[in-house]
C-alpha cells in the first residue's frame, strides 16, 4: 500500500495501577507466578466512567494534535474494539461526533487482539480513495469489563487502555511494504466471550454461569501465537524481499513477554530488536500494538525512515502483520 504515512501516534491510559501485589490479596496467586510466567507487573484500569469510547476519544487526541490535523480533515474513523461501549451504536460512531469529525464514515472494527492491525491495513486502504484523505485508526479496550476477577487463568493478565494513530496520503513514502491478515475458526473456542451476543443474550443465567467473561484455553493460545508469528514474519520479510536484521523494530501485540521472546529466538533475533511494555499494562488486546507503536515512538526506538514490523495475534483465532517504513 504505498503512498501512505503516520502522521501522528497518541495513547491514553487510565490513571489507576493495579499491581500483582493487588491481585494476590484476592486470587490464589502470587507476584512471582506472574511475573515468570508473563512478564507482567501491573495493568491500568479504568474508572466506571472511563469507557471504551473515553479512552478512544483521549488517545486520538493526543494522534489529532501531533499529526496537527483538525477532526473535520477526518474521512474515516475505525475503532478495533473486543469491548465497545455498546454492540450498537458503533463505538467509532460515538467517537466521531464527540470529536467533532464533520466529515468522516465511522465504524467498528471486531477482531480480537489483532483487530489493530487489521484496522490499520483497512484504513491504509481507504486512505486514497477518501476525501478528506485522513483516517483515524483506534485500538481501544475497556477489557477489565470483561474479566472475571476471580479467575486466577484470566484475571492477570488484562489491562484497559486505547492507542491511536492519524494516516494520511503522501506520494513520497514508502508506505506499507507487505502486509497479511489470516483467520482460522477452528480455534474459536480456544478464546472467547460465550454470552451477550445473539446466539446466547444475556439472562440471569449466563450471568449465574459466568458467561459473560472471558474464558481462554492460556496453553494453546500460547503455542499457536508463538507458531503464527514466526510464520507471519517470514512472510511479511519475504514479500517485502526484506532479511530479519534489515527490519529497525519489531512490534508484536503485548500478550505475554515469554511469546516475545520465544517468538524471536525462532527468527533468530535479540531482544533489542524489539520493545516491551507488557509490565506496565499487562495484555490491552488491541490497544496494545498501537500504545507500544506510540511509546516506542516517543522513547526515539524507532524514527522517520526505520522499517517497522507490526504483529498481531488473539481470538478467532486470528492472526496479522505488516511492514510500515516510517
Ligand atoms: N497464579 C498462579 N497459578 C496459576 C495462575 C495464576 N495467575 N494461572 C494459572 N495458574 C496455574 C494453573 O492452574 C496451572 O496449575 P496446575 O499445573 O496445577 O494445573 C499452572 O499454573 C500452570 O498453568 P499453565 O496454563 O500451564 O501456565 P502457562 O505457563 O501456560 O501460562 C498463561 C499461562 C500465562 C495464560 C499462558 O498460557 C499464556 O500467556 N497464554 C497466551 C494467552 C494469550 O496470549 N491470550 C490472549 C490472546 S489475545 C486476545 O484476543 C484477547
Amino acid at each position: 500500500i504505498k503512498g501512505i504515512e503516520i502522521l501522528g501516534t497518541g495513547h491514553y491510559v487510565p490513571e489507576r495501577v493495579l499491581t500483582n501485589h493487588d491481585l494476590e490479596r484476592n486470587l490464589d496467586t502470587s507476584n512471582e507466578w506472574i511475573v515468570t510466567r508473563t512478564g507482567i507487573r501491573e495493568r491500568r484500569i479504568a474508572k466506571t466512567n472511563e469507557t471504551t469510547l473515553t479512552m478512544a476519544y483521549n488517545a486520538a487526541q493526543e494522534a489529532l494534535k501531533e499529526a496537527k490535523v483538525t477532526p473535520e480533515e477526518l474521512g474515516l474513523i475505525i475503532v478495533a474494539t473486543a469491548t465497545p461501549d455498546m454492540i450498537f451504536p458503533a463505538t467509532a460512531a460515538q467517537l466521531q461526533e464527540k470529536l467533532g469529525a464533520k466529515k468522516a464514515g465511522a465504524f467498528d472494527l471486531s477482531i480480537g487482539c489483532t483487530g489493530f492491525i487489521y484496522a490499520l491495513v483497512t484504513g491504509a486502504l481507504y486512505v486514497k480513495a477518501l476525501d478528506p484523505q485522513k483516517v483515524l485508526v483506534v485500538g481501544a479496550e475497556k477489557l477489565s469489563a470483561i474479566v472475571d476477577w476471580d479467575d486466577r487463568n484470566t484475571a492477570v493478565l488484562f489491562g484497559d487502555g486505547a492507542g491511536a494513530v492519524v494516516l494520511g496520503a503522501n506520494s513520497q513514502k514508502a508506505g506499507i511494504l507487505a502486509f497479511e491478515l489470516g483467520a482460522d475458526g477452528s480455534g474459536a473456542e480456544l478464546l472467547k466471550l460465550p454470552a451477550g451476543g445473539s446466539m446466547l443474550p444475556s439472562s440471569h443465567e449466563t450471568v449465574a454461569k459466568k458467561l459473560h467473561y472471558i474464558k481462554m484455553n492460556g496453553k494453546e493460545v500460547f503455542k499457536f501465537a508463538v507458531k503464527k508469528i514466526e510464520e507471519s514474519v517470514q512472510n511479511l520479510l519475504h514479500s517485502a524481499n526484506l532479511e530479519p536484521q534489515e527490519i529497525d523494530l519489531y512490534l508484536f501485540h503485548q500478550a505475554n513477554r515469554r511469546i516475545i521472546e520465544s517468538s524471536l529466538e525462532r527468527l533468530g533475533l535479540g531482544l533489542e530488536k524489539t520493545f516491551i511494555n507488557i509490565e506496565r499494562y499487562g495484555n490491552t488486546s488491541a490497544a496494545s500494538i498501537p500504545i507500544a507503536l506510540n511509546e516506542a515512538l516517543h522513547e526515539k526506538k524507532l524514527t522517520k525512515g526505520d522499517k517497522v514490523l507490526l504483529a498481531g495475534f488473539g481470538a478467532g483465532l486470528a492472526w496479522g502483520g505488516l511492514i510500515l517504513e516510517f
